[in-house]
């Protein structure tokens, strides 16, 4: 590992003289919304091994440069604290190698080795504000351009076109980041800003996407990367830019909603006078923008999301954008509607106030004990939705010309009914790029709409749940720390990002307390990420390994695990110690063991060597206690439990129609059930199985319950 200048952090910072001007009593208990931390410092460090780490900061995962391309990989590293000070970096910004430092107070240079050179500000008057940064993210690919929430600094950081001939573009990171564009992005804390202004660009078929509406960019305008108007044959390239500078110096007016008519009055000023629907044969269709003074609380947007389905999100905080025909009917509008071969995209909207509620109200849940001291789990794992309409595999010829992903749905709304449980867990891999059922080309995955058909069922039924992040979850339009943002104001929903400096995102723990307002603890729950692929030491190339939790990740379980009470761990690929090779205990099997076992750190392979690479957490559960038994999805065809020196390890079957199963065609989707009972003091568990063919939901009554503690 070569890292340069690794300890000469304090003083580059030399800010130690103005701790106590800081206005401290304004700002140092963080609004703990949105969730996490001020980031204090970035750095772009040179790394000769892909393991390479730095004492107190987080690493970006995305490599700058990769060895097939360059003699030396750079990795962005970066350092968070939890309370806002006038450390906090309020801007950043990444110049030319040779370029000057931007203009105006406060910024210091960040020390690069070569390349592009990035500066950091710290202005005071934003961190009163609590306008920080709090998350830095290097988005990969030339494609992608702007995401809402996001500011992108306009260089590349990676090697462009020197990066050589890279056919694949794609949304996914690993084709996207060899493809030689990587980019700086970060969102500030804080209330989100009102959206003042939206524009409509269309662009001729043949003409680069990527380079639609560019001009919009350098005048402070976001775009949504969601074609408008696709994927349609032939049809014009259409975005969505929106802006929150004000339209005039002074002016507080905002955006306050949408709607979409049909013919662009000359006229009406309100109306953008680009067809949504350009250079199709479809309806044509205008967006118009109605005006709020901006005076009355939540009168002002501050998100406008494009998605392919408008099913879904009744229970959610969007607010869907409707077709003004004269009909009265206040329909959600249908952005492509008239073109047959293109699927729908519709338009929502939300206020920060509507993000706030969700917020609040999910932190005030408390889970506790039922009165006769039980708590029951509906654990489900590998969904796999996508976007569009994805086919089924793995399934029965009676049921080939009418599965589709609505039948995970299904299984879900029975079982919760079935089950009526306290918690909603879903164990990793709600998403994945899928091809589409009609012509089998895949799609990018938008993950908004995914995960609004993920968790219908929940919100209908006004359930907390909890998630892991799996090895697919972000395949699609959102990176981790998207996903979890996003989620973070589904209604009800009770996990956490976690700890900027653990690896991995949604690291967390719930506790299971007596009562609702007792405040004793009596059960935890941990959930881990488990990431998505490890990458070869030597060239960082792909090794063909799953990701792991990592050692920061234990660590953190390690300081903070409490025997006092029994746990349970969840995390989306299951740990070696899982297969019932490697000689740990052979004889407690029930279920089916219908695939290789592929564990975190390795390929797929029963016989796992548990050394080659050590994968820690397992060791740390046998040492602090109180973990009785982790659950895992990730292997959709074994749904067994097994006992490891004591802890159930249990697989939680696949209940994703569109995910691969066993070979066997009738392999039934399923879900799991977790019992615990006696105020904690012992747990069971089952499954039920979706009978597909039967149109019953139940439980498989030839396996016996199992105790888990
Ligand atoms: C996309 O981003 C790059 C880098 O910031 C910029 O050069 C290009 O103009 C952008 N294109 C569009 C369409 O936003
Ligand atoms: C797209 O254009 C091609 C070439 O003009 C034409 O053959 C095809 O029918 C068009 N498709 C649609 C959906 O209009
Ligand atoms: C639009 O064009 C497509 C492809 O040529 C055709 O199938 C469809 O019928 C046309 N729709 C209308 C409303 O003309
Ligand atoms: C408490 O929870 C257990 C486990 O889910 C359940 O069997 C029992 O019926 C519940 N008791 C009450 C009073 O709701
Ligand atoms: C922007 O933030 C909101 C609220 O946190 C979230 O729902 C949305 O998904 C975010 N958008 C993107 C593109 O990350
Ligand atoms: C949840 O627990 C906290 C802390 O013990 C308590 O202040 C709050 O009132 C509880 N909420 C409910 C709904 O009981
Ligand atoms: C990376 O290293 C592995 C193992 O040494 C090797 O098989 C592979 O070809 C290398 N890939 C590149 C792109 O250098
Ligand atoms: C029910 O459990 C038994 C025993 O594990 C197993 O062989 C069978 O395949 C299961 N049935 C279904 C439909 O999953
Ligand atoms: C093996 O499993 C049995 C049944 O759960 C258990 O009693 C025993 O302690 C286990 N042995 C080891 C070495 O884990």
């Amino acid at each position: 590992m070569l890292i340069l200048n690794l300890l000469i952090l304090a003083p580059l910072l030399g800010m130690n003289s103005l701790t106590h001007a800081f206005p401290l009593n304004a700002v140092t208990k963080r609004n703990k919304w949105p969730e996490g931390s001020c980031v204090v410092d970035v750095k772009v460090e040179q790394c000769n091994d892909f393991d390479c780490k730095m004492d107190g900061y987080h690493r970006i995962d995305t490599f700058l440069t990769q060895r097939e391309h360059a003699d030396s990989w750079n990795y962005l590293f970066y350092k968070t604290e939890d309370e806002i000070s006038e450390r906090c970096i309020t801007r950043i910004k990444v110049v030319e190698e040779d370029g000057s430092k931007p203009d105006g107070d406060g910024w210091d240079r960040i020390k690069a080795n070569g390349g592009p050179q990035i500066y950091a500000q710290r202005d005071t008057a934003q961190q009163v504000k609590g306008k920080v940064v709090d998350l830095v993210v290097l988005r990969p690919g030339r494609w992608a351009n702007s995401t809402e929430n996001f500011t992108r600094e306009s260089i590349n950081l990676g090697l462009g076109e020197k990066a050589g001939d890279v056919a694949e573009e794609d949304w996914r990171e690993w084709h996207a980041v060899s493809s030689g564009w990587v980019w700086l992005e970060y969102t500030l804390g804080g209330p989100r800003d009102p959206i003042t202004q939206v524009q409509v660009v269309a662009c001729p078929a043949d003409t680069d996407a990527t380079q639609c509406g560019s001009d919009l960019l350098s005048q402070g305008f976001k775009r949504r990367d969601t074609d408008l108007n696709g994927p349609t044959e032939n049809g014009s390239h259409v975005f969505l830019f929106t802006s929150s500078e004000p339209v005039a110096e002074g002016d507080t007016s905002c955006v306050g909603g949408l709607k979409v008519v049909k013919t662009a009055d000359e006229g009406d000023e309100s109306i953008l006078p680009v067809d949504l629907n350009d250079g199709t044969n479809g309806t044509s269709l205008y967006l118009s923008v109605i005006r709020s003074s901006g005076k009355v609380p939540g009168s002002c947007l501050t998100s406008i999301v494009p998605l392919d389905t408008s099913r879904y999100f009744p229970r959610a905080h969007y607010t869907p954008v409707l077709l003004e025909d004269g009909s009265g009917s206040g329909a959600p509008a249908s952005l492509n509607a008239g073109i047959a071969s293109a699927d729908p995209i519709y338009l929502y909207t939300s206020t920060e106030e509507d993000f706030r509620a969700i917020h609040k109200k999910n932190q005030g849940v408390n889970l506790s004990f039922n009165s006769t001291g039980g708590f029951r789990i509906a654990l489900y794992s590998d969904l796999h939705h996508s976007s569009y309409a994805p086919s089924c595999r793995d399934i029965p010829d009676a049921i080939k010309h009418t599965c589709s992903e609505e039948f995970s749905i299904d299984l879900m709304a029975a079982s919760l009914d079935l089950t009526k449980p306290d918690l909603v867990v879903i164990d990793g891999d709600l998403f994945a790029e899928n091809d589409r059922a009609s012509d089998e080309v895949t799609y990018p995955l938008l993950t908004d709409a995914a995960m609004a058909k993920a968790i219908h069922p929940i919100l209908e039924r006004g359930l907390p749940f909890a998630v892991t992040w799996g090895n697919h979850d972000a395949e699609g339009s959102l990176l981790r720390e998207e996903l979890q943002r996003a989620m973070d104001i589904q209604p009800g929903f009770l996990g956490s990002r976690g700890l900027n400096h653990l690896d991995g995102i949604g690291n967390y723990k719930l506790d299971i307390l007596a009562s609702a307002d007792s405040g004793e603890k009596k059960h935890s729950l941990w959930f881990f990420d488990s990431r998505s692929y490890t990458y070869l030491a030597e060239n960082g190339t792909a090794s063909g390994n799953y990701g792991m939790v990592e050692q920061s990740q234990v660590d953190w379980y390690a300081a903070n695990a409490d025997n006092s009470v029994n746990a349970l761990a969840f995390f989306h690929i299951p740990l070696g110690q899982i297969s019932d090779r490697v000689g740990l205990n052979t004889t407690a099997i029930t279920g089916v063991h219908g695939e290789s076992v592929c564990p975190q750190g390795n390929g797929c392979d029963d016989e796992v060597n548990l050394e080659t690479p050590h994968v820690p957490l397992f060791d740390a559960f046998i040492k602090a206690g109180d973990v009785r038994a982790t659950f895992s999805g990730h292997d959709h065809a074994n749904d067994y439990v097994i006992d490891a020196q004591g802890i159930k390890m249990t697989y939680d079957g696949s209940a994703g129609y569109t995910a691969y199963s066993a070979g066997d065609q009738n392999y039934n989707r399923e879900m799991r059930v977790i019992d615990i009972t006696q105020w904690g003091s012992t747990a069971s568990s089952y499954k039920i199985i979706d009978d597909i063919l039967q149109g019953t939901v139940h439980r498989n009554e030839s396996e016996p319950i199992v105790t888990l503690y």
